[in-house]
């Protein structure tokens, strides 16, 4: 598979790390059906989705396929796309009701244009790669009035995550400005953006936001991802936030 060099050096994480991150957080996503990030809020308390049966579903990064596999058997025609073959392999092995699978970057899709209702990421390929190639990309595959929504560590985590695996700062150590590339220290690069710049970048390939859905935690919430975020932590500062977006009818301009 040709890729850009983040794409091939994430592939290989990934494949060598799915393994360990099924064992790890398998628990918590095989058993919380349709259920958002760290803690696993429930869609049907977040909405970002709407009703989903019936339509055509996009998973960009589905990893084990979890979202695709309930997705499935709530009645919706999910896709699961992944980079990784291991992560691929470990969702045809949860599989129970049968959707596609498809190895493929999510920066170059492999699908005609307007062929999915709705393109989801939960942690998946819009933080794994590089949003000013998968949002072209998304907006492309959408159908007019399809629906993105994605899940994404925020601006506020890259300005207290003081690195070395520590918790996550109180206080803001790391700049906000320039957010686009982070590198993972084992060679993977993971991507955010700024508010400003993620609106800019939606708007111009004619998404429309609809939503911004900050995540958090009730007070008895429990993760398999703790301890990088408390939920002390997560319940004072947004940790993750879904962006919902339409696909214009008409595409806007800038
Ligand atoms: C954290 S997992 C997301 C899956 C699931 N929602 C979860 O939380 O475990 C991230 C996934 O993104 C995939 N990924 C990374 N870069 C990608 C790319 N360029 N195209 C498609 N998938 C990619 C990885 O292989 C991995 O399976």
């Amino acid at each position: 598979m040709a890729g850009s060099p983040h794409v091939l050096r994430n592939r290989e994480v990934w494949d060598g790390m799915s393994e360990w991150y099924q064992a790890k957080h398998g628990p918590q996503l095989n058993t919380r059906p349709l259920a958002w990030g760290m803690w696993a809020i429930p869609e049907a308390e977040i909405g970002a989705l709407g009703d989903v049966s019936g339509k055509v579903v996009l998973e960009l990064g589905c990893g084990g396929g979890q979202w695709s596999m309930f997705l499935a058997e709530a009645g919706a025609r999910p896709v699961g796309l992944d980079l990784s073959e291991q992560q691929l392999s470990a969702a045809r092995g949860l599989m129970r009701t049968p959707y596609p699978l498809v190895h493929a970057d999510a920066e170059q899709l492999p699908f005609r244009d307007a062929s999915f209702d709705v393109v989801l990421s939960d942690h998946g390929a819009m933080i794994w790669a590089d949003p000013y190639a998968t949002v072209p990309e998304v907006a492309r595959v959408l159908r007019p009035g399809g629906r993105l929504a994605f899940n994404a560590g925020t601006p506020w985590v890259c300005a207290c995550d003081a690195g070395n695996d520590a918790p996550l700062s109180e206080r803001l150590v790391n700049p906000y400005f320039g957010l686009h590339r982070v590198d993972e220290g084992d060679g993977a690069a993971t991507f955010i953006l700024g508010y400003g710049d993620w609106i800019r970048l939606l708007r111009r390939c004619g998404l429309d936001i609809e939503n911004h859905i900050e995540l958090r935690p009730p007070e008895d919430a429990s993760s398999a991802y703790e301890p990088f975020a408390s939920l002390e932590w997560a319940r004072r500062w947004p940790l993750e936030a879904i962006w919902v977006a339409t696909k214009a009818v008409t595409p806007l301009n800038g």
